[in-house]
């Protein structure tokens, strides 16, 4: 089979906005504790981080960070969680009924930001707190000093203050699992209420406004014109948050998962512009994905996972990723950056051990999933400005969306190199692929990489670390501005060009 693609150097998307590859650490199951903190471990540092999990959260190549949650936050008590740590309160943690030590709080997660070189945003709860208490974090937090709050940070240690820009108003407020759920009604008037008190405070905030917890939700669409209704003047973005999985061993509609996300986005963009131009705003709201990744959710569902007891640390959703996870990944991020113009940001949720790409072991090592490889070349690749390229290409019939194109892609261009990246959905042919890359001014290859497997639910364990890893793609050409690449079936490819 075969497929064509030409490129449109005017076509362009947007600029790149580095916060289009952010993460998100919780405090949820391992992902902290016994994750990016285990005191004792043989690489951890002073503050009980451990510095293999640091260099690997690098090679990642992830940006913002979302912290603390998530459905933790909807309970949090931050105030726990700073000061001197032998003094700080052990709670329970009722979203993933676990004990919190509070021995990793905002100070502390900040300095292991400056060891991973990525940028905080911060969630406030509205779940069982309000405004009060999201005006008293961002004090902490953000005030240099003279107030009771900002000498109460320094005199805990940190001088500097966090400066911390994006903060989220609450997590999944639609989500009748969250504490503290509420109608979009009263969630909308009081995020509105705090985010017109946290701009007083500081009006260069940007302030994101929770959307649905999925497309699936049955107030989806409702939820976000509501909300933006009471809250549109006061906050910058809106977030969506979807997880994927393979189900009823349908591959062929797993592989075009990224449909579902495109439907999201057009969706929430729309409604948020019907409300926009209904309130006559000259202000367009943008969308912080932040949470995307594949969860077996199904699975987890199904399981007895969350049990009677208050446990330290729990191995939960803990899920091992295939390659076929992979290359749903790696064409999610080809949609996310396709919308950069309105996905303005975007946390992978998450980051260590839970639902993520990282895994460790206690005492032992840290290794790469699957999905780790599609995130870290996009990352590294992906430069300058998002083109979106015109795609001639065969479709393959599915359950869930219908035909669905065999082939997609996305661009990028820099002042002197370009990236295409590229997934094949066909479960059993390679497609050859030709690239007209005349625009783009370029006249070398100089990477080419390729995520596939004879198998494709070949994943890495603690047993077997790399067993799945980034291969050459072979093949690959570069002549009379053209590029032609064979994908193989069900693959995830990223092509460097200088
Ligand atoms: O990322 C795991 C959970 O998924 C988050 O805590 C919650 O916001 C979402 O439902």
């Amino acid at each position: 089979a075969t497929a064509r693609i030409s490129v449109d150097r005017e076509a362009v998307v947007a600029p790149i906005d580095r916060r289009i590859f952010g993460s998100f650490v919780e405090h949820l199951g391992r992902c902290v504790y016994d994750g990016i903190y285990e005191p004792g471990h043989p690489t951890a540092n002073e503050d009980g981080f451990r510095l293999d999990v640091v260099d690997l959260v690098r090679e990642l190549g992830s940006t913002t960070i979302r912290y603390p949650g998530g459905n933790f936050v909807s309970g949090f008590r931050w105030e726990d969680s700073v000061g001197p740590r032998e003094q700080r309160p052990v709670r329970r943690d009722l979203a993933w009924h676990s004990l919190e030590t509070n021995q990793v709080g905002v100070d502390e997660f900040s300095r292991w930001l400056e060891l991973t070189g990525s940028e905080l945003m911060m969630a406030v709860n509205l779940g069982t707190r309000g405004i009060e208490a999201a005006l008293d974090l961002l004090e902490y937090c953000n005030h240099p000093s003279g107030t009771a709050l900002s000498d109460q940070r320094i005199a805990n240690g940190t001088p500097e203050p966090h400066g911390i820009k994006m903060w989220c108003l609450g997590n999944e407020m639609d989500g009748p699992w969250q504490t503290g759920y509420m109608t979009a009604d009263d969630y909308g008037k009081l995020a509105a209420r705090t985010a017109q008190a946290m701009k007083a405070a500081d009006r260069t905030l940007e302030l994101v406004v929770c959307g649905s917890s999925g497309s699936a939700m049955p107030t989806f669409g409702d939820w976000e014109r509501t909300v933006l209704e009471h809250a549109y003047d006061h906050v910058d973005f809106i977030s969506c948050h979807a997880y994927y999985q393979e189900r009823g061993g349908d591959l062929g509609s797993y592989l075009a998962s990224s449909l579902d996300m495109q439907y999201f986005i057009e969706t929430v963009v729309s409604t948020a512009d019907h409300v926009g131009n209904k309130l006559k705003s000259k202000k367009k709201i943008k969308l912080s994905f932040d949470e995307w990744n594949i969860w077996y959710l199904d699975e987890h569902r199904e399981s007895d996972e969350v049990n009677d007891e208050w446990r330290y640390a729990p191995r939960q959703l803990e899920d091992v990723y295939s390659v076929a996870d992979a290359v749903v990944l790696g064409n999610l991020m080809i949609t996310l950056l396709n919308n950069h113009d309105r996905v303005a940001s975007a946390s992978l949720a998450q980051l260590v051990n839970v639902i993520a790409p990282i895994m460790t072991e206690p005492g032992g090592p840290a290794w790469r999933q699957t999905t780790f490889f599609p995130f870290s070349v996009t990352s590294r690749l992906a430069r300058g400005e998002v083109l979106k390229p015109r795609i001639d290409a065969a479709t393959y019939p599915t359950a869930v969306y219908g035909d669905a194109p065999l082939v997609d892609s996305v661009v990028t261009v820099d002042e002197d190199a370009a990236a295409v990246f590229l997934v094949n959905r066909s479960l059993t042919e390679a497609i050859t692929v030709t690239v007209d890359v005349w625009e783009l001014g370029v006249a070398a290859v100089t990477e080419a990489v390729t995520l596939w497997d004879d198998d494709v639910y070949a994943k890495n364990t603690l047993a077997d670390q790399e067993r799945v890893g980034l291969k050459t793609l072979e093949g690959v050409a570069l002549e009379a501005d053209t590029l032609t690449v064979t994908l193989p079936p069900v693959s995830w490819s990223a092509i460097a060009l200088a």
